[in-house]
């Protein structure tokens, strides 16, 4: 089976062909994803946005197509970023001014009050019909600085407390194994069986 990923984010691409990579799945991202007009992602939780992403770009070709929302939930500042955690520093913003912005919201916080979860719900559709939709998170701490040069977005800051290491510092495999990704993907491919 082929999924054509609905995604213009490199971490999100590489991270789904590695998941795919043990599966019967082929993944691929959407040919022209830039033409086909951009996909408003203005509901208030993951479900809608992935659902709605999905079924949208699934309009304009007719493999599957997967599409995710995903992001980091911070209950000490009211669940933010929460679902603007791509645009949380403004549109043209960096993971650098990101992670900047963060740090600094969480000045002054300590324990308890760094602890963040990562969430991700992801879905499939074909020609506008939604076929599943599958979520599951990740628990871990806001360091105080960044730590780890590998992955994306607020990874060198999500300290994985099971490992003890952020998600930046953890091999793909490691990652794939206990990420918010990994796990919702793995649902979502147990539902596939059953379509
Ligand atoms: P979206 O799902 O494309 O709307 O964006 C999700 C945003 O959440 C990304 O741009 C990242 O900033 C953040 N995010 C989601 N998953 C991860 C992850 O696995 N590591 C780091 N940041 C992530």
């Amino acid at each position: 089976m082929k999924f054509l990923l609905a995604s213009s984010n490199p971490g999100k691409l590489r991270e789904y062909r590695e998941l795919a990579g043990d599966s019967a799945v082929e993944l691929d991202s959407i040919p022209n994803f830039f033409e086909i007009p951009a996909f408003e992602e203005s509901a208030p939780t993951f479900a809608e946005n992935a659902a709605g992403k999905a079924i949208h770009y699934s309009r304009f070709t007719t493999e599957t197509v997967l599409a995710d929302d995903s992001g980091l939930v911070v209950p000490a500042l009211d669940g933010a970023p929460g679902v603007l955690s791509a645009r949380y520093a403004g549109p043209n913003a960096t993971d650098e001014d990101r992670i900047h912005k963060l740090m600094g919201e969480m000045a002054g916080k300590a324990g308890n009050q760094r602890q963040a979860r990562f969430i991700c719900v992801t879905a499939i559709a074909r020609q506008g019909r939604l076929l599943a939709i599958a979520s599951d998170s990740a628990q871990g701490m806001l360091t105080e600085k960044p730590r780890g040069k590998d992955g994306f977005g607020y990874d060198p800051i999500f300290l994985f407390e099971e490992l003890d290491r952020t998600y930046a510092e953890l091999t793909h495999k490691q990652k794939n194994l206990h990420s918010h990704r990994g796990k919702a993907f793995r649902k979502l491919l147990s539902l596939v069986d059953k379509i």
